[in-house]
């Protein structure tokens, strides 16, 4: 067995799972003493209940290494879905240079890849970034210098209530991972959770469903800022289907459907303008 080979037997023997204590030792590389007390600091913070995200700083998301840590939402699978969805819904021929509006943007990971994917499709897209938290966008401006992407502005805003009215009627694609857990719900998840921002997760409760208030405010404010045959494409709980297709059908969208995502959770809202 190699140095590094010892040095995952020891994480395991500490407590660390086989996975983790893989990516901890290949992330560190470690090589003198310096490193390896420096792995074994990481690795006491993993097994204090760190996500493993917040301890290496970065996470890889679609295309895209993320920097990422306590300011923002660590990046899901099911978001690479959505930007997935985005990508195949987006009517390119009705939209060939199209301006998107991400909504809460936190580390960037959705609108980031968006804007890189379409670039490589020769569709030179413009990327909105909104948050209301100062921290995020920091964030997401930094992912975005790292990637070397720009035609990107961040704006500061609680949803669409600071954006420029300018921008009403422009906008051909809004997409969002907005929050949706209950507050109540949250109190029964993984704590690890607790290390991640509150502000990213829980959301109000709504006369329509628990943890909805954010979903449904994005849903019954989107349209009027959508450009004709503009695409909502918005995350949501897994118990809010049903609330999230009553909105949409209450909003002014011509189409609404809403998808599961790969583990067969009800999780997608399309809505075209
Ligand atoms: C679930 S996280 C999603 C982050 C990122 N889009 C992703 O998928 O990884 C929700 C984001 O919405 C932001 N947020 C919460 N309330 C908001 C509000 N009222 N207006 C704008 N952004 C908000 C949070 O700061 C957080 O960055």
């Amino acid at each position: 067995m190699g140095a590094n080979g010892y040095l995952v037997t020891e994480l395991i023997g500490a407590g660390l799972n086989r996975r983790e204590a893989r990516w901890l030792v290949e992330e560190f590389m470690p090589e003198d003493h310096e490193s390896i007390a420096a792995l074994r600091r990481a690795a006491l913070r993993r097994l204090n209940g760190e996500p493993l995200q917040y301890i290496i700083g970065h996470w890889p998301f679609r295309q895209l290494d993320l920097d990422v840590d306590e300011r923002v939402l660590i990046p899901r699978p099911e978001s690479e879905e959505l930007v997935g969805l985005a990508l195949a819904e987006l009517d390119s021929d009705a939209h060939p240079a199209p301006v998107i509006l991400d909504m809460g943007c936190g580390s960037g990971a959705i609108g980031l890849s968006l804007l890189m994917e379409l670039a490589q499709l020769n569709i030179a897209a413009t990327l909105i970034c909104v948050d209301v938290s100062q921290d995020a966008l920091a964030v997401a401006r930094s992912n975005a210098h790292k990637h070397g992407l720009d035609n990107i502005s961040f704006v500061a805003s609680s949803w669409f209530d600071a954006l420029d009215r300018s921008l009403r009627g422009t906008i051909d694609l809004i997409v969002a991972n907005p929050p949706y857990v209950s507050a109540t719900e949250f109190e029964t998840l993984d704590p690890v959770l607790r290390h991640e921002p509150l502000g990213a997760l829980v959301a109000e409760d709504s006369a329509l469903a628990a943890g909805f208030s954010d979903v449904e405010t994005i849903i019954r404010q989107s349209a009027p800022w959508l450009s004709p045959r503009g695409l909502l494409i918005c995350e949501h709980g897994n118990m809010q289907r049903d609330a999230t297709l009553q909105a949409a059908h209450e909003a002014q969208f011509t189409h609404v459907v809403d998808l599961d995502d790969l583990f067969g959770n009800p999780r997608f809202l399309v809505a075209r303008r």
